[in-house]
C-alpha cells in the first residue's frame, strides 16, 4: 500500500498495536531504574517506576474513544462488524458481514487475498475473548470501476473460505435496495477500531461507535466543503461543527441507517473537521452489482 494514499484514506496498514506501545514504555522505565547508582535512589526509582507503570497500564487499557467523538458500545451489540487484519494480526480496516460467506469492505482495503484474515465476533482487539471467529478470504472482488485517485466506487466484496457461524455475537446486516435514497438528517451509526483523535497514531483496543446525520450531497460537494470531489456513488455523514467522525483504521466499516448498511467508510479530509463530513461509498448504488457478484459465485458452485 503506498503511503500517499494511506494519508488521505481511512486505512492504516502500518499500525502499531496498543500493547507494543505500552511495553516500550515499560522497558524504558525498568532500564532507567536498574542503572541508577544509589540503593536508595534505586529503591525510590523502582517504586516510582512501579507507580508510573501502574498509571501507564491503566491509561493504556482505558485509552479513550476510538472513532473520533464516539463511545464504547455494549460488547457484541454491533454484531455485523468485522476487523480485517494482516497475517500478523494487525487491524488495518473494518468490514461487515452481509451473509455468512460474504463480507463487504472498501476497495482501498485490498492488500491482497493471501495477506489478510477476517475476524468476526471481536470487541477488544488486544484481548482473546473466546467469541472471535477468524476466517481466511477465498476471493476478493473489488469493484471494477474503483478509482484510486477519485475514490469512486470504493467498494469490495470478500468471499470467505469457510462460513462464519452466526450466533449471539455475530450476525449479518441488511443492505438497502438498488438506488434507495436516504434523507438528509437521517441518523446513522458508524463503528470501527480506527483512530480516536484526528492526529492519532494508535489503533484502539475496543470497538467504538457513533451516531451521525446524513449530509446532503449538495452541501458536501459545495465549494465550502469538498468542492466537486463527491460523486453520485458517495454519501456524506457528519456534523457541521465537526468533532465526530470516522478516522484512519475505520475504512471499510459500515454506516448503518434504519437497520441497513447504506455506507462504507471511504475517505475524508483529516478527521472530524468542521464542514468536512466523512465520505462513504453509497451501497445502494451497488446493490445490483453485489447481488450479481454473489449470485455468480453460487451458480458457479452448482455447475462445478
Ligand atoms: C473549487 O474548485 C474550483 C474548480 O475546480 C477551483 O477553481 C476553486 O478554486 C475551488 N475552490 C476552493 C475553495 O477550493
Ligand atoms: C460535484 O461537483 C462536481 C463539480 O461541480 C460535479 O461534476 C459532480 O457531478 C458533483 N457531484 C454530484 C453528486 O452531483
Amino acid at each position: 500500500m503506498e503511503t500517499k494514499t494511506v494519508s488521505n484514506l481511512r486505512v492504516q496498514v502500518r499500525c502499531r498495536p496498543l500493547r507494543a506501545e505500552c511495553s516500550a514504555h515499560r522497558l524504558r522505565l525498568s532500564l532507567w531504574g536498574r542503572y541508577s547508582s544509589f540503593f536508595l535512589t534505586m529503591y525510590l526509582l523502582s517504586f516510582l517506576s512501579f507507580i508510573l507503570l501502574e498509571v501507564l497500564a491503566v491509561r493504556c487499557q482505558l485509552e479513550s474513544p476510538r472513532i473520533v467523538g464516539g463511545y464504547t458500545p455494549v460488547p457484541y451489540s454491533i454484531k455485523y462488524i468485522v476487523s480485517l487484519q494482516t497475517l500478523y494480526h494487525q487491524h488495518f480496516c473494518g468490514g461487515f458481514l452481509i451473509n455468512k460467506f460474504w463480507v463487504m469492505t472498501a476497495a482501498h482495503c485490498n492488500i491482497g487475498v493471501d495477506k489478510m484474515i477476517v475476524v468476526a465476533g471481536d470487541f477488544s482487539l488486544t484481548v482473546y475473548e473466546g467469541t472471535e471467529q477468524q476466517v481466511f478470504p477465498q476471493v476478493l472482488v473489488p469493484h471494477p470501476n474503483y478509482n484510486s485517485i477519485t475514490y469512486d466506487s470504493d467498494i469490495m466484496l470478500i468471499k470467505l473460505r469457510a462460513p462464519i457461524e452466526l450466533n449471539s455475537y455475530v450476525s449479518v446486516v441488511l443492505l438497502p435496495r438498488q438506488d434507495a435514497a436516504i434523507a438528509e438528517g437521517t441518523m446513522c451509526r458508524v463503528s470501527g477500531w480506527g483512530y480516536t483523535t484526528p492526529t492519532g497514531t494508535q489503533i484502539p483496543a475496543s470497538l467504538q461507535t457513533l451516531k451521525l446525520p446524513i449530509v446532503s450531497t449538495e452541501t458536501c460537494n459545495s465549494s465550502q466543503s469538498f468542492n466537486g470531489s463527491v460523486t453520485n456513488n458517495m454519501l456524506c455523514a457528519g456534523y457541521e461543527l465537526g468533532g465526530k467522525d470516522a478516522c484512519q483504521g475505520d475504512s471499510g466499516g459500515p454506516l448503518v441507517c434504519a437497520g441497513r448498511a447504506y455506507g462504507v467508510v471511504s475517505w475524508g479530509r483529516g478527521c472530524a473537521q468542521a464542514n468536512f463530513p466523512g465520505v462513504y461509498t453509497s451501497v445502494s448504488k451497488f446493490r445490483r452489482w453485489i447481488d450479481n457478484t454473489i449470485f455468480s459465485f453460487y451458480s458457479r458452485c452448482k455447475t462445478n
